[in-house]
């Protein structure tokens, strides 16, 4: 009896002194995944109006509306990485994103195309990897479906970033 209860007394200790250090760990793995996220030039890429010169933080991840022309391949829109579960990644596990991110390679098996930057982030360390996809499994949820990726002669629903031969004239910029 004497024994139990004192098994029982430093089980419950333990839980308490080890539940606050692993919310720490945790806590401390999202900030260092929201820090490479932002030196990572996520933000960029992922968040609407990013690219027409007003970043709607309100969206935060949540898909561009400008994709990029790749000669030959199409038109890729940056996607929408926040963890809501119909149009974003809600549903990967931690590792889909990991894999993802480093390899190119969806769950789906369709691999990215390489203007987002899985080449270069294949050199992350496992640990920043993992925060990278702690970080994003934890920021807000938004509902916005991507369209795409466009194949080269479908029509494209988005604004885009074409590759023209030299040679061209640059073009006005609308008022
Ligand atoms: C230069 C633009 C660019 C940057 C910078 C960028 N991405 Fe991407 N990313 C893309 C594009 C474009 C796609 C979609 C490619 C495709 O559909 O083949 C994509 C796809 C993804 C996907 C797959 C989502 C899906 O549904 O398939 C993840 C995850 C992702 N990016 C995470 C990140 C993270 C994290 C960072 C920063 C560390 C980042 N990206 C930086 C352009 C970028």
């Amino acid at each position: 009896m004497f024994r139990s209860s004192v098994r029982f007394f430093s089980l419950a200790i333990s839980t308490l002194l080890l539940q606050p250090s692993t919310a720490r760990a945790d806590d401390m793995q999202v900030k260092r995944g929201e820090y490479l996220v932002t030196i990572g030039g996520c933000n960029d890429c992922h968040t609407p109006g990013y690219f027409l010169g007003k970043p709607d933080s309100s969206r935060f991840l949540g898909g561009s509306d400008v994709g990029f022309e790749i000669p030959g391949e199409g038109v890729f829109v940056g996607r929408n990485i926040t963890p809501d579960k119909q149009t974003g990644i809600g549903s990967w596990t931690k590792q889909q994103i990991v894999t993802a991110i480093q390899t190119g390679l969806r769950p789906d098996g369709r691999v990215l195309a390489p203007i987002m930057p899985w080449h270069a982030f294949a050199h992350l360390t496992d640990e920043d990897a993992a925060a990278i996809a702690s970080f994003l499994q934890n920021v807000k949820p938004v509902s916005h479906q991507v369209p795409g990726p466009f194949k080269p002669g479908e029509k494209v629903a988005t604004f885009v970033f074409r590759i023209l031969p030299p040679g061209q004239t640059a073009a006005g910029a609308p008022n």
